[in-house]
């Protein structure tokens, strides 16, 4: 019978599953040889800080590593009220907090750069296959020529799900969201493998994240097929990864599909650039989520749901329903008017947490709609995009705020000419993202450091105060205790 029980370890398991882990990774190439980078590699990364407190007169030596302190260090700096617990970091929305230390994607907002273990994302974009840089960014290094054909093998062996799956998508109303769908289905998936909750076994690991990556597009083209009221269209075996997920999104009544070679170069691209991103939200709600050492599966939907929201990877539906709503390329200075005056809402596609440059992959898109355009003709909307652009990049409110085009900018006007709806690119995201998922929970996993998240809060409610009802009908309760 297979164990299903959780089998989250005590620390001292999981540290000595690490240890193994790291072991195994040296043999497999899986650790990354290079010294991981600083924060700010321009700054002395070791030393320390000298605070003083001046509510105290005390003076702490505060250890600086990496260009980072320890938030627990300053649980040190106490008062003499015997109440008192330490200080605290207050950091809504973690502007300046590191919430861990990793080894896969490495972002330079100032200079715009985005490297996957070392290699910059202009590079893979060009030359790498979507299930090489998948490999590449769970073990640290690019798979051999063995390593690889036998991963593409167990991926396109993984590809079908359940029959029920059938059942479990034909209960979603004809104009469910595809985003809802795949969260729901992947988080669905949990049901199938019980045996998943075994995280800390390898093998159980490597099957998770294997069926993840394949059965993701699947799952995506089945909600397509089920908005669009067309009968699924099963796994095609003989195809690539790309060339298969737009076979069970288009294929009709052809014996073999043959996707049009432009349209499965570009979308291999875009699947690229969207593979990891270190701790953005959803990568952060996964590593969260899987910190309580549930299964990867509910792990990786909660990564699903933080991706639809409009702000992260929801923006690219948001971007074309903006250029929609503007209509016509004179309706734009009107429009970045009203975004400036914040009457407007805000311009989708533009802005990021980290990037304060020009995002890397933004570029890389635009050249790519060229190429898709030749095919299919200029999306209407181009102009309207390029003129949104060409306003935001000259005006003082954006330049101030270094605003500049993210990922998402021009990604819904390349989806939109390969005939995906609109509800639908944000799925196309989440297939891209899946490996970055995946290699960031293993690596919280795996980190002898990493315990359950779980973070403070300051405290800013009633003080105790007695329970008086403020209902005219008691409760049985209360009745029973007062009457
Ligand atoms: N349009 C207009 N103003 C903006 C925008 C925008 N897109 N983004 C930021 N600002 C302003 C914001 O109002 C604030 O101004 P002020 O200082 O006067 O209050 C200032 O710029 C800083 O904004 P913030 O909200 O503090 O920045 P953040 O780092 O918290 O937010 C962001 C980053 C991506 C959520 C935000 O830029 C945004 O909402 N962009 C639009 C949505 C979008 O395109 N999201 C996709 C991000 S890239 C794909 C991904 O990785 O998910």
């Amino acid at each position: 019978m297979p164990k299903t029980g959780t089998t989250a370890p005590p620390r001292k398991n999981a540290a000595k599953s690490a240890g193994n882990a790291a072991s195994d990774g040296a043999k497999s190439g899986k650790k990354s040889s290079q010294p991981p980078a600083p924060a700010n590699p321009a700054a002395s990364s070791e030393g320390s800080l000298q605070v003083t407190d001046n509510r105290t007169g005390k003076s702490y030596t505060v250890p600086v590593s990496e260009c980072a302190i320890r938030a627990t260090e300053l649980k040190k700096l106490k008062t003499d009220n015997p109440d008192d617990v330490g200080l605290v970091s207050y950091d809504p929305a973690f502007l300046n907090t590191a919430s861990c230390r990793s080894a896969i994607t490495y972002i330079d907002g100032d200079k715009g750069i985005l490297r996957y273990r070392g290699y910059p994302i202009e590079q893979l974009a060009e030359n790498a296959t979507f299930l090489e840089v998948a490999w590449l960014l769970r073990h640290g290094e690019l798979p051999t020529q063995e390593e690889y054909d036998k991963f593409v093998h167990d991926i396109t062996f993984h590809t079908y799900v359940h029959e029920n799956f059938r059942k479990f998508l034909e209960g979603f109303r004809y104009d469910a969201h595809p985003m809802a769908m795949l969260n729901s289905s992947i988080a669905g998936l949990a049901s199938f493998y019980p045996t998943a909750r075994n995280i800390f076994d390898e093998t159980e690991r490597n099957i998770s994240i294997v069926r993840l990556l394949a059965k993701t597009p699947t799952i995506a083209a089945f909600s397509y097929r089920h908005v669009k009221g067309l009968p699924f269209v099963y796994p095609d075996n003989r195809l690539s990864y790309v060339e298969n997920f737009l076979s069970m999104v288009a294929r009709m009544s052809e014996s073999k599909y043959e996707a049009n070679p432009t349209f499965a170069r570009a979308l291999e691209i875009l699947f690229i650039l969207h593979a990891d991103h270190e701790q953005n939200c959803s990568a952060n709600a996964v590593r969260a989520v899987g910190s309580s050492h549930v299964d990867p599966f509910s792990a990786v939907s909660a990564g699903v749901a933080a991706l639809f929201g409009p702000l992260h990877g929801g923006a690219n539906e948001q971007v074309l329903r903006m250029i929609n709503d503007i209509g016509n390329v004179k309706n734009v200075p009107k429009f970045i008017e009203g975004v400036k005056s914040g009457e407007g809402g805000r311009l989708m596609g533009f802005g990021h947490r980290v990037y304060k440059s020009y995002d890397p992959r933004a570029k890389i898109v635009k050249k790519l709609a060229d190429d898709v355009f030749k095919v299919v003709g200029v999306d209407k909307d181009l102009e309207i995009a390029l003129e949104l652009e060409r306003i935001a990049l000259s005006d003082d409110y954006f330049i101030s705020r270094k605003l500049y085009p993210n990922v998402d900018f021009y990604t819904g006007l390349i989806y939109r000419s390969m005939a995906f709806p609109t509800d639908f690119f944000t799925v196309l995201f989440a297939i891209g993202r899946m490996p970055g998922w995946l290699a960031q929970w293993e690596e919280m996993l795996l980190d002898k450091e990493q315990k359950i998240a779980r973070p403070r809060q300051i405290y800013i409610g009633p003080k105790e105060r007695p329970y008086t009802s403020k209902l005219t009908r008691k409760t049985p309760a209360y009745k029973q205790l007062h009457d």
